[in-house]
């Protein structure tokens, strides 16, 4: 008979940890960044390897409280900065060894059972979330965006089957009063014409607004720029997503930049410039089935990961042209800002 395994549920366990470590190998020394510290998992198995110092961030301040007790344990190999992964070259790294750039994107089981983020459909009370250092709320969005831009959110950022019956009932409704939570997750139940009795009725919208109010694709795009751009010869950009979209994008920007764009065979000895990464596996990475037992929520978690071939600094991509779409409904978010006009 298997061993119950008793999951603390009120502790983040950090997803796919072992093959991240197994990919960054932190016992050759170096520096890491950890662009998404959380509760400090993938940061702490690092450092337990004296050669090797972290840079972390996280743009929610309440992850200052656990970096702060790294601190006292690493004091010399260790920075936090509470800002987002896209300003990750504000940093002063031009002498620093980077040899690994690490992304665990979403969000920690500690936000989630947060319930002033209001980051879950199980709590009631105001829409709010905000990740940190953030523009504006979900309340914001689902009470004031046109109804059509509702509906373009939660179809590209949710793929949400009634994204357009949902976004009418709402414009409906908030004409009567202002939509929380709980009014918000009534609403879609009712415009659901099939349960699925695997996930929430509400989880695709929830995820679109979770998107949206944090501009995660244009967060996820500079980031990954800002990372290649840091590494040094031989350091590893890695990246762990959690929903196709953020997926496809990791999948692209790895792809298009680690192959050459085929040539006509009519056109022979035509030199190919220098591609910037070099992709060891073309397949993600999954939770193992023992990690899956463990921890449930990694169950959608994709690990891919590239190695930087030279010291470029600047390259070219195309990234922003092929989810320009993406970011255009982003862009909606411009006119609630909190100093907008
Ligand atoms: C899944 S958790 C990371 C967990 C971490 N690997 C661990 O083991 O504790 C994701 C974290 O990334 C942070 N985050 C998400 N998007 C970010 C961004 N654009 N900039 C900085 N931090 C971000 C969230 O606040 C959250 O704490």
């Amino acid at each position: 008979m298997e061993a119950t395994i008793v999951l603390d549920e009120t502790k983040h366990y950090p997803v796919l940890l072992n093959e991240i470590i197994s990919i960054i190998t932190p016992q050759y020394g170096g520096t890491f960044i950890d662009c998404t510290f959380g509760q400090g998992g993938y940061t702490k198995e690092i450092l337990k390897h004296k050669e090797c110092k972290v840079i972390a961030i996280d743009r929610d301040i309440v992850s200052k409280k656990k970096a702060d007790q790294i601190s006292e344990k690493y004091q010399n190999r260790f920075l936090f900065k509470n800002q987002k992964f896209s300003h990750l070259e504000n940093l002063k790294l031009k002498n620093e060894n980077i040899r690994g750039v690490i992304f665990d994107l979403g969000y920690s089981y500690t936000q989630i059972k947060d319930p002033k983020k209001g980051l879950s459909f199980n709590f009631n009370g105001d829409l709010n979330m905000q990740m940190g250092i953030n523009d504006f709320s979900a309340k914001e969005v689902v009470n004031k965006l046109d109804v059509k831009e509702l509906e373009n959110i939660f179809k590209f950022f949710g793929e949400e089957k009634e994204a357009k019956k949902i976004a009418i009932s709402i414009g409906k409704e908030r004409e009567k009063k202002e939509i929380n939570t709980k009014t918000l997750v009534e609403l879609i139940e009712k415009k659901k014409r099939k349960k699925n009795f695997k996930t929430h009725s509400a989880t695709k919208v929830f995820q679109a607004l979770r998107i949206f109010v944090n501009k995660e694709i244009t967060e996820l795009i500079l980031g990954l720029i800002a990372g290649a751009r840091v590494l040094k010869k031989d350091g590893i950009l890695a990246v762990v997503t959690f929903h196709s979209l953020e997926d496809k994008i990791v999948k692209y920007f790895f792809k298009s930049l680690s192959e050459n764009k085929s040539i006509s065979r009519y056109v022979p000895e035509v030199s190919q410039p220098e591609t910037l990464f070099k992709m060891i596996e073309k397949k993600p990475q999954k939770p193992s089935s023992k990690e899956l037992k463990e921890n449930t929520p990694s169950r959608s978690a994709k690990l891919r990961y590239v190695v930087k071939k030279k010291n470029f600094y600047k390259f070219e991509t195309d990234i922003f042209e092929k989810f320009r779409y993406l970011i255009e409904i982003e862009n909606f978010g411009n006119k609630l800002w909190k100093n907008f006009g």
